[in-house]
């Protein structure tokens, strides 16, 4: 990763936190204890993967400053909630999460659930209130929506919870990372490309191909962080897919081979950039940094 894509990537990180804060209930606002939850969720952590791909994804196709802050923010907004209901003890039991204690450990269980869906609400409202046409903003909700709901997101949080300890063939357990992971990635990548020049209909396969190959990169790379990485790097709890019994693509193909598939996605996602040319250096620099992250 070059010098140059740091602090690309420094600058969006500290402009995330801004516009986040900026687009979040005020904690002087009743109810405070909900609101100060919903900050406590979303700020002063996390790598903000997603946000990244939307700035990539919208500076090549020379996106509006407002649209991509607010589509970012939206997906970003999404993902915290995720976390938050998947750390509850209903799902993944977590009590670590970005470095600090869950939400419901922090709050209580209720206001953990209430700051999931009161987080859901607010990214749909941070997008439906941006200044692009309503025609590009309801394309934008609906696509964002399709990736968070049962047939995205939810729905392969569903699979997860049903498969604890049995054993998933490999075309399910990529459906299920592809929904649980891959569908919010997504739609970051289509949403910060939406909020610039209409794309042709090549860019659009280009882009699905890429997301697509980073979408379920990201969570191999995940499952095999957790079998080998350790709780201070992490800041989430190492070690709980094993230990709770998780279909991964560690335990169904082994570290050696998750390691390979990881590094092929990683080069189905370059390939799938290639007639962008030097426009998605971001981008491709975005599928190194999903695949040899170490957290
Ligand atoms: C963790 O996501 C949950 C998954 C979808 C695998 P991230 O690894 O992006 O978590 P943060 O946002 O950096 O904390
Ligand atoms: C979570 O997957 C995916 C979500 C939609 C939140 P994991 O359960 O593997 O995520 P971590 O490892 O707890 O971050
Ligand atoms: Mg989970
Ligand atoms: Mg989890
Ligand atoms: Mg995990």
């Amino acid at each position: 990763m070059s010098s140059d894509f740091s602090a690309w990537q420094r600058a969006v990180q500290a402009q995330m936190e801004q516009t986040l804060e900026n687009f979040l209930p005020l904690i002087e606002q009743e109810p405070k204890v909900l609101h100060e939850a919903m900050h406590y969720a979303v700020l002063g952590g996390g790598k903000r993967v997603r946000p990244l791909l939307v700035y990539a994804a919208g500076e090549l196709f020379e996106a509006d400053e407002d649209a991509m802050a607010r589509a970012a923010a939206a997906v970003e907004m999404i993902h915290a909630y995720s976390l938050v209901h998947d750390d509850m003890p209903c799902m993944d039991d977590d009590d670590l999460r970005r470095g600090k204690p869950t939400v419901h450990k922090k709050y209580d269980e209720a206001t953990a659930l209430l700051v999931g869906d009161a987080l859901q609400s607010q990214a749909f409202l941070v997008l439906a209130e941006g200044s692009l046409e309503a025609s590009r903003k309801v394309a934008m909700l609906s696509r964002l929506a399709q990736a968070a709901g049962s047939y995205g997101m939810c729905g392969g949080q569903a699979i997860d919870c049903a498969a604890v300890g049995h054993a998933l063939s490999l075309q399910e357990l990529e459906h299920m990372h592809k929904l649980k992971t891959g569908a919010l990635l997504e739609a970051a990548v289509m949403l910060g490309a939406w909020a610039g020049k209409t794309l042709l209909a090549a860019e659009s396969l280009a882009l699905h191909a890429y997301s697509q190959a980073i979408g379920l990169a990201f969570q191999v790379v995940d499952d095999i962080l957790d079998a080998t990485a350790d709780s201070a790097t992490l800041g989430k709890t190492a070690g709980k897919d094993a230990a709770h019994n998780k279909p991964t693509y560690v335990s169904l193909l082994g570290l050696d081979a998750s390691l390979a598939l990881a590094e092929k996605l990683r080069q189905d996602a370059h390939v799938a950039l290639l007639p962008f040319g030097d426009g998605a250096t971001r981008l491709r620099e975005l599928a190194d940094l999903i695949v040899q992250r170490k957290a």
